[in-house]
């Protein structure tokens, strides 16, 4: 059995450090239908609503690249055409924007681009559930190779990438960017149990999905960011629907824990930042009007709204 090193990886020897396999790869699930937004997610992808003027799927691989990050897969489905078009050049819009000298903005379009073979788009044909979205990928990573996982309708803003956290204190194993929330909200999550250790790093025996709060082991939720062991894939293979008949990452995590080989162990990672669930309207909200406030041209225009209408 391998044993768990909790230590952040800033603190590791050298020799330990390099052990750690690099995570190089991150999974961006983008298959679920977005039921909570319609009618607007009929024809636009959740993942391409805009925080201000960027789409959440933008700010998650920012994310992304900046903890180093150099293969994105996109799990993505029917009717999401346009997060492949958003990605890829515009070569008319380019040559617009260069005839009119709006070089900032051709800058900008030509920044976001991915490298050609730096993404990889993969159909999930249907909606079975997260755990069956991560499983669509399994040709693409190796059986041991740790990888990201990044839900975008998760924003979370830090001065540190919450990604970029996490793989500085990934040391092996499994680990869940994690926070605490309040015991009538648990069953929105999967929620750690078994918790040990102090600060950053916390490692956990058990993760349920959304339990009841009368049955809640902790408060301690999982949010949309992991680094996860290849192995996680040999699991998710033989994975039953669980919660809301789909098949659950939580209870791959789960199962996996059971395992005695080769790694059983789970850790928990606070992460420095706020976290907005894009995946709910009062989250997006709140989100669009925090990053419209960091915005100096909008935040005038804000506050003067807020108290012709609201005070
Ligand atoms: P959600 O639980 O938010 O589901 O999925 P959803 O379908 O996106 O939205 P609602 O609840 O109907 O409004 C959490 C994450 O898992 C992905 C989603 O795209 C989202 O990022 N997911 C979910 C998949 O990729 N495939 C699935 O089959 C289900």
């Amino acid at each position: 059995m391998v044993e768990p090193r909790r230590v952040s990886r800033m603190f590791l020897g050298k020799k330990e450090a390099m052990m750690t396999p690099k995570v190089k790869k991150a999974i961006f699930p983008m298959g679920g239908l977005g039921t909570r937004f319609l009618p607007v997610t009929k024809s636009i992808p959740k993942e391409m609503l805009p925080i201000v003027d960027r789409p959440l799927i933008l700010y998650a691989v920012e994310e992304a690249k900046a903890a180093g990050i150099e293969e994105f897969i996109f799990i993505t489905a029917r009717g999401k055409g346009a997060i492949e078009d958003f990605f890829d050049h515009s070569q008319e819009l380019s040559q617009i924007l260069l005839d009119r000298n709006e070089n900032a903005k051709q800058a900008l379009l030509q920044d976001m681009l991915l490298r050609p073979g730096q993404v990889c788009h993969i159909r999930q044909q249907d909606p079975l559930g997260l755990g069956h979205a991560v499983w669509c990928a399994r040709h693409l990573i190796g059986p041991t190779e740790p990888f990201a996982v990044v839900l975008a309708d998760d924003l979370i803003k830090s001065s540190v990438s919450c990604l970029q956290q996490m793989v500085s204190a990934y040391a092996g194993g499994h680990m869940v960017a994690v926070q605490e929330v309040a015991l009538q909200d648990v069953s929105s999550y999967g929620i750690l149990e078994g918790m040990t250790g102090h600060g950053a790093t916390i490692r956990a025996t058990g993760i349920v999905e959304k339990p009841k709060p009368e049955h809640a082991p902790s408060t301690m939720a999982v949010i949309g960011r992991y680094i996860l062991d290849g192995s996680i894939f040999s699991i998710l293979e033989g994975q039953q629907k669980g919660h809301g008949g789909e098949i659950q990452l939580t209870d791959g995590l789960a199962k996996s824990l059971e395992k005695a080989d080769p790694y059983p162990y789970l850790t928990g990672f606070k992460f420095q930042g706020e976290r907005f669930d894009c995946g709910s309207l009062r989250g997006f909200l709140r989100a669009t009007l925090s990053y419209a406030m960091d915005t100096e041209e909008l935040r005038e225009e804000i506050r003067s709204f807020g108290e012709a209408h609201f005070l």
